[in-house]
């Protein structure tokens, strides 16, 4: 199931977002115990983390029962400035009461393939299974960004990481624009697929021309990978801005 709601601000979007993981977090602690949260990397979540650490929400959730992980990382350092892990760092997790044993990054600073089995083994773990390939539930909720050229996590164009259904996480070589100009450390299909709930922000004018892409799909052009995510028992929810949703038909708006 999809669905997207276009925002007429960044603000709006952000609040929707934030009432969106309250929601999500409230509802899985309720009935599970714990609520899984897989953030995107990029910088888009940066305006909902804001308001997440903010007096008005921070105090709605108990952040000892929820777990944070990443869709994708990339090959530096946790301090790098183009750590997934730091941006979250900064603008979440160091304002929050979270154990750091809730606190599950991928590390980037490992050898690429070693720390993506690594990440693999530590989800399987979580998520109580062995199976190669997701046969549960994974994250109760994960947040993807989507770059100009339709890709998702670190999930690229014609990369051969789109075909990878017998991994959780895979070391993907990166060497082209779009930048950073440095490997990575993605999930794979099948576990964001798995996820129960997948939310994609998407703002800005620079996103308009692939989110129409995406949202629109020409008949017989392959799809781009942002459009593969389709979890199987889950929904994905698309928030955009009015400015990335610009170019969409008026019938989609
Ligand atoms: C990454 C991300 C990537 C990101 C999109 C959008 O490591 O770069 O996981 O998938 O979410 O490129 O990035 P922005 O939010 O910065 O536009």
């Amino acid at each position: 199931m999809q669905s997207y709601r276009v925002f007429s601000d960044k603000n709006r979007l952000a609040n929707a977002a934030a009432d969106l993981f309250i929601q999500s977090a409230n509802t899985a602690i309720q009935l599970r115990g714990l609520f899984s949260v897989c953030l995107s990397g990029g910088s888009s979540p940066k305006g909902f983390y804001e308001l997440l650490v903010g007096p008005d929400y921070r105090i709605r959730l108990d952040w000892n029962k929820i777990h944070f992980f990443w869709g994708d990382e990339r090959c530096v350092p946790p301090g790098d400035p183009d750590s997934n892990y730091r941006m979250a760092r900064e603008f979440l997790l160091d304002h929050l009461p979270v154990p750091t044993a809730n606190i599950h990054r991928i590390h980037g600073e490992m050898q690429r393939d070693d720390a993506a089995l690594e990440y693999e083994n530590k989800l399987k773990a979580f998520f109580q299974t062995s199976s190669p390939s997701p046969k549960v539930d994974t994250f109760d909720l994960a947040f993807l960004g989507v770059g100009e050229d339709g890709h998702t996590a670190s999930l690229f164009p014609g990369s051969p990481a789109l075909k990878a259904h017998d991994r959780w996480v895979i070391g993907v070589e990166h060497s082209t624009p779009p930048a950073p100009l440095v490997d990575r450390i993605s999930l794979t299909l099948p576990v964001i697929n798995a996820s129960r709930k997948v939310v994609f922000l998407v703002l800005g004018a620079g996103k308009a021309d692939i989110i129409t892409q995406l949202l629109s799909p020409v008949a017989g052009r392959s799809p781009l990978p942002a459009n593969l995510v389709q979890p199987h028992d889950g929904e994905a929810i698309w928030l955009l801005d009015a400015a990335a949703a610009s170019g969409l038909p008026e019938s989609l708006v």
